[in-house]
């Protein structure tokens, strides 16, 4: 069945990137000249899925407002004769249709998936989380999209990571059935040092099948009072294949600070105004 619909949790409070993220919401924060949110979006939109839920809490309206019509800017835009930026501008307002559902509880990302059942309905959708930046030739949910049209069940987007690193990742253990493509065996939200079972990290790019609602509803906080989506795709492996792709792209973790960093430099390089200059100014700082 076509994934026609993606899931975006935006409910958390971005503690990380405090005080920054104070008032504004940290899927707002820019990554060069575009809030980091908008680079999920058009991954979505140029994967050609069509709707998206995003999950929001409180004082997140400003995300909403961001991809919808601003008629006061676009007129503004009009009149000084800037048809560039008042084009970049409406792009953004029919890149896609948004539903906002109200995660009205920070209850973890399980929780915050589950806010999108009634919306998503009876089919497999796509979730994406926006702390994961994906630069790809071909969108890494389009490339999960394409090998799923063959399987049944549920799909994750893996990436091999330093084993120092495992703890901080959901890590699965599967077994390699062709090129990219792992059957999940075995799943561990965030192993303890020394307990993971490879060093397949989950990158925050699932395809899901809506069976994964009834799951969710009755799995449990784990030790932190958070619902894991990793618990809930770990039991539906029992009935349906579970399954790991290792994507081809590159990866920033831009709710990290360094990893926020580093996709500001990774971008701003193949910026086409920024990039020469950026890296002349680079080459102060030798390493
Ligand atoms: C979430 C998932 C985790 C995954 C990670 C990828 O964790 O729970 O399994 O490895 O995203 O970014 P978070 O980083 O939101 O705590």
């Amino acid at each position: 069945m076509k994934v026609k619909k993606a899931v975006i949790p935006a409910a958390g409070f971005g503690t990380r990137f405090l005080p920054a993220t104070k008032v504004v919401p940290k899927e707002l924060l820019p990554i060069v000249d575009k809030p980091t949110i908008q680079y999920i979006m058009e991954e979505v939109a140029s994967s050609g899925i069509e709707e998206v839920i995003l999950i929001t809490g409180r004082e997140k309206g400003s995300i909403e407002d961001h991809f919808d019509t601003s008629t006061e800017l676009e007129n503004y835009l009009k009149k000084k004769g800037r048809l560039d930026l008042l084009q970049m501008v409406q792009r953004i307002a029919e890149m896609v249709t948004l539903v906002a559902v109200r995660q009205k509880e920070p209850l973890g990302l399980g929780h915050a998936v589950l806010c999108a059942k009634k919306i998503v309905g009876e089919e497999p959708f796509a979730v994406l989380l926006g702390d994961d930046l994906i630069d790809a030739e071909v969108p890494c949910i389009q490339q999960m999209m394409e090998r799923y049209q063959r399987l049944d069940g549920a799909m994750i987007a893996i990436q091999k990571v330093p084993k120092s690193e495992t703890h901080l990742y959901g890590i699965i253990k599967g077994k390699r059935i062709e090129d990219r493509l792992y059957r999940v065996e075995e799943m561990i939200e965030k192993p303890r040092q020394g307990e993971a079972p490879s060093n397949l990290a989950i990158i925050g790019r699932y395809i899901l099948p809506p069976q994964i609602f009834e799951i969710l509803e009755k799995t449990q906080p784990d030790q932190r009072g958070e619902i894991q989506l990793t618990d809930a795709i770990k039991e539906l492996n029992r009935d349906l294949p579970v399954f790991g792709y290792e994507f081809i792209g590159d990866r920033y973790d831009a709710g990290d600070k360094l990893g926020y960093l580093q996709a500001n430099i990774a971008f701003g390089l193949k910026h086409p105004e920024l990039g020469k200059k950026l890296k002349r100014y680079l080459k102060k700082y030798p390493l």
